[in-house]
């Protein structure tokens, strides 16, 4: 009732938003972000990254999501996409030798919408030739550090603390932790092997995972509580949630009868639970058990008020896997996109177990939220072509869908690699504000509407005509 509510309210305030734009709020949020870019360019600039504009009007891009297609007049039956990034053409610049591209940039996804998700937005879009891992992150920490004291007068420590990708899955569960706060994962499968709760021992068994947190203090939480919080994590697939309330008299919980008191003294060290603490666990598949308790840790981050709204916690995440098995396509995806470079150590294992190639990825996430990431290229054309073959992308595929960057690094290309900030999320962020639409002019709504503008909007028959097009089902 209240969501409706407040999506209705929404909606109206979009509706207005040229009146909205006068209130102070709204106007506070577009002078920071104006602040944000003019430092971003400055810095940029100094740092000796040429600003080049890149087509809209182009083909599609390998970020992976859908695409929002224009057709073409005078190319009757074709069709432009628009850019989900310039990955293609900033690669290009590289190869043509241009050392340092930067572009403050518009890309478009036609993606489910969330609360940091437009389907157009702004990315601060950068490339260099002749450089590793460290100086894209060395250059874009100076970038941040520089943007958060110009724009809120924030002081950041440098270097920024990295963790790899397979440390934050198994301290936190996801691969964008808030690091505002501690509350890790704890993994107890091999305590919980052969224990008397069934569900335990058989996740154990199969190969899954038993995983729990120790909310310090919370074992206040009500029934109602705790069945709030089983149907949240339940949102990620967990089966059940299991709880214990650590009391003067020990467990209190449903599954206290099925363990030993070795077992009990087991979990409790390796949770370092202590009298007034909650634990909760997740036995299921590890991607279940970390995604349904790493989404829960950072509920209750929110809700115990753990996550202070101006702390600011930056952490690299690195050594992302550069495959991922789809289910659905029974085929190999790019985690990152086709053009990431595996480790060096890893190249011999794109032979023998793709799955497990690391690759010389990093995102950079801010209190949770990723924002921004990229990667080191792939230069060499062996790798690339074992890469198209890994994802299922036969020459034919390749050549049609990314031949110009394929022949471009066929004729010598330098290493190169970068990276793109969202600079929405980045002032959202830096404005306190928990909406992306509240940075950003004349945003669109849920539905990826304008309802200013009225956008998407249908267009006449005779216009229709003229792009050769005619619709399946006529609008209504
Ligand atoms: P990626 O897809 O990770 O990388 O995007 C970079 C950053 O853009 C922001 N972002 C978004 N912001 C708002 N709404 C969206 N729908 C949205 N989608 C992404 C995020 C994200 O971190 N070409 C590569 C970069 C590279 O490899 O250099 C790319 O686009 O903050
Ligand atoms: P049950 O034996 O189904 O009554 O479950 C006892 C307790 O274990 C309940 O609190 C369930 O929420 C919890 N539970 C059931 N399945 C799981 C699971 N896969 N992981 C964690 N807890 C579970």
């Amino acid at each position: 009732m209240l969501d409706d509510y407040s999506e209705v309210a929404e909606n109206i305030r979009l509706k207005y938003r040229y009146l909205d734009l006068r209130r102070p709020s709204v106007q506070k949020s577009l002078m920071l972000r104006h602040r944000v870019s003019r430092t971003v360019r400055r810095y940029l600039d100094d740092q000796g990254f040429l600003d080049i504009e890149t087509p809209v009007l182009t083909k599609s891009t390998p970020e992976g999501a859908r695409d929002y297609l224009v057709p073409s007049r005078v190319n009757s039956g074709q069709f432009y996409a628009l850019p989900q990034s310039p990955q293609l053409f900033k690669q290009l610049l590289m190869v043509a030798g241009f050392d340092r591209y930067a572009q403050i940039v518009k890309c478009f996804r036609d993606e489910d919408l969330r609360a940091d998700r437009q389907p157009e937005f702004t990315q601060i879009d950068c490339e260099m030739s002749f450089v590793d891992r460290e100086d894209v992150m060395t250059i874009m920490e100076g970038m941040i550090a520089r943007v958060f004291s110009d724009g809120i007068g924030v002081e950041i420590s440098q270097p920024l603390p990295r963790i790899t990708y397979a440390e934050a899955l198994d301290k936190y569960g996801v691969d964008n932790p808030d690091l505002r706060f501690g509350l890790e994962l704890v993994e107890l499968t091999s305590i919980v092997k052969g224990c008397g709760f069934k569900v335990f021992a058989s996740v154990a068994d199969k190969g899954g995972m038993v995983k729990a947190l120790n909310v310090k203090g919370a074992a206040t939480f009500s029934r109602k509580e705790l069945d709030d919080l089983t149907s949240f994590a339940s949102i990620y697939g967990a089966k059940g949630l299991a709880w214990v309330k650590m009391t003067a008299d020990g467990w209190q919980s449903p599954i206290a009868k099925f363990f030993t008191p070795q077992e009990l003294g087991e979990i409790e060290q390796a949770l370092g639970a202590e009298e007034g603490d909650l634990l909760l666990f997740v036995a299921d598949t590890a991607k279940i058990a970390n995604e349904s308790l790493g989404r829960l840790r950072q509920h209750l981050g929110q809700k115990l008020g753990l996550a202070k709204k101006n702390d600011f916690s930056f952490v690299w995440v690195t050594d992302f896997p550069l495959l991922e098995w789809d289910d659905d396509e029974q085929r190999h995806i790019a985690v990152h996109h086709p053009f990431t470079a595996p480790l060096d150590e890893d190249v011999a294992l794109l032979e023998t177990d793709p799955g497990k190639v690391r690759a010389k990825a990093y995102d950079l996430v801010l209190n949770g939220s990723e924002i921004g990431g990229g990667s080191i290229r792939i230069h060499d054309q062996a790798i690339q072509q074992k890469m198209f073959a890994l994802l299922g992308i036969d020459d034919e595929e390749a050549r049609e869908k990314f031949g110009f960057l394929l022949d471009a690094l066929s004729y010598g290309a330098p290493p190169h690699g970068g990276i793109a900030f969202g600079l929405d999320r980045l002032t959202m962020i830096l404005a306190g504000t928990d909406s992306i639409r509240d940075v950003i002019a004349f945003p669109k709504t849920q539905k990826a509407t304008c309802l200013l503008s009225e956008a998407p909007g249908e267009v006449g028959e005779k216009q229709l005509q003229e792009l050769g097009i005619r619709l399946r089902k006529p609008a209504k």
